[in-house]
This record gives structure tokens, C-alpha cells and sequence, in this order.
């Protein structure tokens, strides 16, 4: 009898990263807390409990202490309850779920969207309340049918079909086809998980093959019972929680050259999964012993299940570690050893930073030395693999991750993530032309995958500016949400223009006219400013849809027109300077920043056709202020309303 395992079960990408994001929650909080249990087996549940996640029913149990949103999402509302609650709280909604969410929320009040799941699922559950339009669970095309002929959805209305992302591939297929057909109002994503689909079509084909599939997960473990539906199609199937449940009895009935299948949901743990089968394994050679098989045979199939060979995938046990390799034990009579450089990727890592004495890691058979008693192994080509297969899922769900610089490389940088090399090119590093890229080297540095290919062992091309941009568009969506009239900045002289100047105030640059750069007359703006200065500005006015902002650089206290009127009133007689002259009249300044208009029918009692004959720029006059607009800041002064009074002056 042979055991063999599922190329695909146990965790997926989304639960590893949640329970991966608790882990690291609670050895930094000394506890975290998740609403409802992170992840749908039990087993799982009480080892995280024993390293500090809690789980609880209600938001407002997490007063004060840090709590994690799990994997399936939750609805709007309820995360806006825990903020309100929780210290910190720590959002591990996997990628592909919080598609959906961005599917929902994106839609208008007044459309429909159908959700092909179980309505109790927390993760349907949490798509329906995220969005402001109306939703609704259905199971299969009988229940879309019916709410169109229940009028809930008509052909008139926006309607959207998305999936649970556990929800069976082939039946999704089939329901969108049907509703496509029949009702070609309906848009439809398709958003069932790949992990999902891969768990199922690697446990089909085992199921196919064996004779006894054991499916591993928790009893409420939505993807688990779905596995097991699919295996028990084909063979004699059983649902086990833990290797404690296995029935053992059913080894006896079966055949001595049969396959014994395993496969595991996405929530199932790795030690779970090796649990079981080493309890099988048990087993079976107590069967085989039973029925007085020759021992030398069966010694020679326990070896043979332990053969070493070149590539062969083993799980390693970490021995002892020195400058050069670690030494492993792989349950074979050959001694493992794997040198550093086929540890890791990273030039700079030492052996010790990577793995330690008790570590358990994945590794290939790269050359067996019976001679010396040797089997030589490689971590990261193991790595490698499960990496671009992690990376694959990085790429599709568009998420940003965070890496290290390890190298300049011709062209670009290479940015160590999880042990593979991404190599992120010039152009998308965010430095600009000319720039050195050594100043990178040994950063951090957040970037998002743009390409991944199995073409010579793997080849993945990160871009740190497609990061950058959503980091600045994030910004720049918030800025016009919170954006008001009257707002203050603090803002740079970016570029100057004849009509005014452009003042980067963040995320976006706002226009200071000319004439809302001061209170005083200006020629040109560059009088008043260079590139580079800071200078402060507030709001005008904003326009979300042309993204323009108007600012004004004028400060309020400095408003000389509120000295004038203070100051001066109609019929007061002063002194101004003339400071233009036009076809109509002279303006002349009274204060700086307040100007009058000398009409040219107040220069003079005799008749004037050229004010440039009678009055000059920069002369200073007499003139009697007689009339102020205080509603359009206006000032009319008048020379020749002094001409007319001096006869009557000089009689008095
Ligand atoms: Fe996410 Fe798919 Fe797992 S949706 S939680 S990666 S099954």
C-alpha cells in the first residue's frame, strides 16, 4: 500500500498570510484578538490560542487591544465598529476577497448584485455589507431565477454576479452560463479562488487513482466538505479532523497494492496533515505485519517509501548549522547536508540567519553519494517553486509586498522576497534618471509583481513605482474627499507661469493667480517668488472632476483695504502717487495695495484729451477721495474737485 498526498492541500495562500499576520500580532501585543475564530478548523484554532490569538464574538470585546480582521472579510460596518473599539487593528481579509468587496462597494444605490455562496458564510456574509446597493446570497441558478420573476431584479437594473471564492468552479461556470443566456442584463466576474480550484482538481485525480481518500480539516470547514464531496465521487472517502479520528479498521479491507490518498482544505495546518499521514503509515505496516508478510519485504518497502533520489522532495529536520551548511536528517540512512548557496538567494545571508537546529524545511534531492553515505539537498530550489507559485498569487491579486535591495544588478536591482530573486529594472525603481541605484542597496522597499515565468527556473520582475503610484493615488482620492475652502497649507513653488504660479501642497499642485499672490501690484510673478520657495496658501476654491485647486497666498491680517477704511473716509483730502495711466484715467496709490482712480474727468477743471501731458507716473498729487465702493473695493479721487473748491478757500 502506498500513501500519497494531494500536490495541493492544506493552507492556502490567504489563510498562511492571516495566520502568519496573527502570529507576528501576538508575539508583538502579547495577545491579539480575531472576530470569530481566524480560521475554520479547530485543531489550528487551539494552537494559535496557545500562542496568544483569542478569538471573540462582538467588536466591543476588543476595547483597547489589538484585533485582526480574518481572512474572510467582514462587512463595512462592522469594521467601522472595530475601529471604533480595537487599539490596532490589523486587516488580514485575503486579497482575493477584498476584490469582491472593491466589486460591491464599486457598485451604484439601485444596482443588484448576486452572490453565488452560502448566505451564512461569514465571508458572503461580508460581501453583502459591502456595498450601498441591494444584494443577494443565492445557492444555485433555480434562486437567480426566481428573483427575477419576483421582480427583485429586472432587466432594467445593474446587475452584478460575483462568487464565494470557495464556491465550486464548475458549478459557477455552469450557473453564470445559464444566467448569461437567460438574462444578458447580469455582469458577471468570476471570482472563485484558484487555490480553491487547484485543492479540487489535485484531490479529483488522486481520488481517481486510490483506493481510500482521507480528507483532513475542520468539521466546519466550508472547502474541506467540499473535498471530500468531490473524493467520495470516486472512492471510499472519509472526513477526519485529526489523525485521532481516522478509522483504522478500514486499512484491513484493503488490497496490498493500493493507494491510500491524502488531501487537506485551506485551512488545514501542515502539521495536521503530517500528523495523519504518519498515523496511515502506522497502520498500514501493522496490516502488512499482521498478515505475515516477510519482514525483509516489508523493511525493504519501508525503505523504499525513505529512498533517496535525485529530486526527490523530502522534508528536512535541521541538525546543525556552520559558516558553510546545514546539516539535515531526512528519515533515510543517507546524511542530508545543504551548502549555503543552495539555502538562499540573498549574497549577504549567513547560514544561521536562515535556518537553526530543530527547523523543519522543505527541500529537493539534488545528489545522493552512497559511496560516502551523502544526499546533497536544496532549499531554495524548493523555495523557488512554492515562491513563484505565491508570487503568481501576488501578481493576480495586485497586493503590495515589502523586500530588501540585495544587489545592482545591470539594469536594475535584485530584491530579495522569501528567497527568490525579483529583479525590479531601472525604470521601476522610483529613482530617477541618472540617479544611483546604490542608494537603494540594503533598503526595504515596498514594490508589487508585474511578471512571472517558469522560463529558466523562474523569472519574477517587481516595479517599486507601480507601488509608489497607488500609494500616491491613495492619497490623492483622500485629499479630494477632505478637501475644503478656507483650508491651510504649507506648499513649494513648483513652476512659474505669466498668469501665476503652481505650489505642490502634497498630493496635488494648486494654482496661485497672480493677482492672489499679494496684496500689492504685481508685473510678474517671478518678482514675488522662485522655484522653491515655501510659502503658505489656502484654498479658494476646487474642482474634484479637473482636478484643480485654486489657492491664494494673501494673508487675511495683512488685507489693506481694511486699513483703508479704517483710516481714510469720502472727502478726506490726501496725498497719492500715480502708479498707471490709461485711456479713461490715472490710477494712484493712496497705501500699498489700495489704488484710486483718478477719471479723467476729475484731472482738471479745463477740458483733458492726453493725461500723459498733465499727469506722469511715479508724480505725486493732492487728490480728494470722493467716493468709496466698499463692496467692490473701489476708490474715485479727484483733483479737480480741489481745483473747484480753492477759489472759495482763498475768499474765506
Ligand atoms: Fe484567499 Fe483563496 Fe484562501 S480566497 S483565503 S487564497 S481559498
Amino acid at each position: 500500500m502506498f500513501i500519497e498526498v494531494a500536490d495541493k492541500a492544506g493552507f492556502c495562500f490567504g489563510v498562511k498570510r492571516a495566520i502568519e499576520l496573527a502570529e507576528s500580532a501576538a508575539a508583538k501585543y502579547g495577545e491579539v484578538l480575531t472576530l470569530g475564530e481566524l480560521i475554520h478548523n479547530e485543531h489550528a484554532v487551539a494552537e494559535l490560542e496557545r500562542k496568544g490569538v483569542h478569538a471573540v464574538v462582538n467588536a466591543s470585546e476588543a476595547e483597547g487591544k489589538p484585533l485582526i480582521i480574518r481572512s474572510h472579510g467582514v462587512a463595512r460596518k462592522v469594521a467601522e465598529e472595530v475601529r471604533k473599539h480595537a487599539s490596532t487593528v490589523i486587516d488580514a481579509t485575503c486579497p482575493f476577497v477584498k476584490k469582491i468587496h472593491d466589486i460591491a462597494a464599486a457598485l451604484p444605490e439601485g444596482a443588484k448584485l448576486i452572490v453565488l455562496g452560502d448566505r451564512e458564510h461569514p465571508e458572503v456574509v461580508g460581501i453583502v455589507g459591502s456595498t450601498d446597493c441591494t444584494a443577494f446570497a443565492c445557492r444555485n441558478f433555480d434562486e437567480i431565477e426566481s428573483l427575477f420573476e419576483r421582480g427583485k431584479i429586472d432587466e432594467n437594473d445593474e446587475a452584478v454576479l460575483v462568487a464565494q471564492t470557495t464556491f465550486d468552479r464548475s458549478r459557477f461556470l455552469e450557473y453564470s452560463r445559464k444566467t448569461a443566456e437567460k438574462y444578458g442584463c447580469v455582469r458577471i466576474y468570476d471570482t472563485v479562488c484558484d487555490a480553491t480550484v487547484k485543492r479540487q482538481e489535485c484531490a479529483r485525480e488522486l481520488a481517481i487513482r486510490a483506493a481510500l481518500m482521507i480528507v483532513v480539516g475542520g468539521s466546519n470547514s466550508s472547502n474541506t466538505r467540499k473535498l471530500a464531496d468531490i473524493c467520495s465521487e470516486y472512492c471510499k472517502t472519509v472526513f477526519v479532523t485529526s489523525a485521532d479520528e481516522i478509522p483504522l479498521q478500514i486499512v484491513k479491507g484493503l488490497r496490498s497494492d493500493s493507494i491510500v490518498g491524502i488531501t487537506a482544505g485551506a485551512s488545514t495546518p501542515a502539521y495536521t496533515i503530517k500528523e495523519v499521514h504518519e498515523r496511515m503509515n502506522e497502520e498500514i505496516t501493522k496490516t502488512t505485519n499482521e498478515n505475515e508478510e516477510d519482514f525483509a519485504s516489508l523493511l525493504e518497502q519501508d525503505q523504499s517509501f525513505n529512498r533517496l533520489y535525485t529530486g526527490k522532495r523530502v522534508k528536512a529536520t535541521v541538525v546543525s548549522v556552520s559558516k558553510k551548511e546545514a546539516v539535515v536528517e531526512v528519515g533515510a540512512k543517507q546524511t542530508g547536508y545543504i551548502v549555503r548557496e543552495e539555502l538562499t538567494n540573498d549574497p549577504n545571508a549567513e547560514v544561521e540567519d536562515i535556518v537553526k537546529p530543530g527547523d523543519v524545511i522543505d527541500a529537493v534531492v539534488v545528489k545522493v553519494d552512497d559511496s560516502v553515505g551523502t544526499a546533497a539537498l536544496s532549499k531554495k530550489r524548493v523555495d523557488a517553486q512554492l515562491g513563484l507559485e505565491k508570487l503568481q498569487i501576488v501578481k493576480e491579486s495586485g497586493e503590495t509586498i515589502e523586500g530588501t535591495v540585495a544587489q545592482v544588478v545591470k539594469g536594475g536591482v535584485i530584491v530579495i522576497y522569501e528567497n527568490i530573486r525579483v529583479f525590479i529594472p531601472a525604470s521601476h525603481t522610483g529613482v530617477p534618471r541618472g540617479g544611483k541605484l546604490d542608494d537603494l542597496l540594503k533598503k526595504p522597499v515596498k514594490f508589487k509583481i508585474i511578471e512571472v515565468t517558469n522560463e529558466r527556473g523562474g523569472r519574477v520582475v517587481g516595479s517599486i513605482r507601480q507601488a509608489n503610484k497607488e500609494v500616491r493615488d491613495a492619497e490623492r482620492a483622500k485629499f479630494w474627499e477632505t478637501i475644503e475652502v478656507g483650508q491651510k497649507f504649507e506648499g513649494e513653488v513648483r513652476s512659474i507661469e505669466n498668469y501665476g504660479v503652481f505650489v505642490d501642497i502634497g498630493p496635488v499642485d494648486g494654482l496661485v493667480h497672480t493677482a492672489d499672490l499679494t496684496w500689492n501690484r504685481v508685473g510678474h510673478p517671478k518678482d514675488i517668488v522662485k522655484i522653491g520657495d515655501k510659502i503658505s496658501v489656502v484654498v479658494k476654491s476646487y474642482d474634484p472632476e479637473k482636478k484643480r485647486v485654486s489657492l491664494s497666498a494673501k494673508d487675511p491680517d495683512d488685507n489693506p483695504w481694511t486699513k483703508f477704511v479704517a483710516e481714510y473716509q469720502k472727502g478726506d483730502v490726501i496725498k497719492a502717487t500715480v502708479v498707471s495711466i490709461t485711456e479713461f484715467g490715472a490710477f494712484a496709490q493712496i497705501i500699498p495695495g489700495v489704488d484710486g482712480l483718478i477719471h479723467i474727468s476729475q484731472i482738471s477743471t479745463e477740458r483733458v484729451t492726453s493725461i500723459a501731458s498733465v499727469l506722469s507716473v511715479g508724480q505725486e498729487v493732492d487728490v480728494k477721495i470722493i467716493d468709496i465702493d466698499e463692496e467692490k473695493n473701489r476708490v474715485s479721487l479727484s483733483i479737480k474737485a480741489l481745483m473747484e473748491s480753492a477759489p472759495a478757500e482763498e475768499e474765506e
